[in-house]
């Protein structure tokens, strides 16, 4: 059954038609060609499709559309201001925290949510919060080098 519903992605308000079932990463990236948010397993278990929705990190490939009516929806599209990328944006690039790029904004997402929740978080609260963004790259210390440069704690880990 088709259903009108109205999305409030990256501040703009976007209204859709779409069946009751549809995915919300489907709309993002076939109706409103958002595509920076990733179809990775489909099945959330590696966090590719990763999105704010009021700020929580959700995954785009488990949510329906029709859920998230009305409701604040960020992509990695909303998060740089003109040339000002957001400071984990720019964070993962000091840390040089992507290789092919394809995990990088579920994880920028997912890192702002962790943010959100724990300003400051200890080693144990950052690895059970990432802890299912999946890295097909292998680049786990530097996202958590970036991770750390963006909660403003500059040490390194090992
Ligand atoms: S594509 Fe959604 S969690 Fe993998
Ligand atoms: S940088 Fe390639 S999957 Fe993470």
């Amino acid at each position: 059954m088709n259903q009108t519903i109205t999305l409030h992605v990256n501040g703009s308000a976007k209204t859709v038609t779409t069946d009751s079932e549809r995915l919300l990463l489907d709309i993002l990236r076939e109706e409103l060609q958002l595509t920076g948010t990733k179809y990775g397993c489909g099945e959330g278990l590696c966090g590719a499709c990763t999105v704010l929705i009021e700020g929580k990190n959700v995954r785009s490939c488990r949510a329906k559309a029709v859920d998230v009516d009305g409701k604040a929806i960020t992509t990695i599209e909303g998060l740089a201001h003109g040339e000002n990328l957001h400071p984990v944006q720019e964070a993962f690039l000091a840390e040089g925290a992507m290789q092919c790029g394809y995990c990088t904004p579920g994880m920028i997402l997912t890192t702002i949510a962790l943010l959100n929740e724990h300003p400051q978080p200890t080693d144990e609260q950052l690895l059970r919060f990432m802890n299912g963004n999946l890295c097909r790259c292998n680049g786990y210390p530097k996202v958590l080098n970036a991770i750390h440069r963006a909660a403003g704690r500059l040490e390194k880990i090992k």
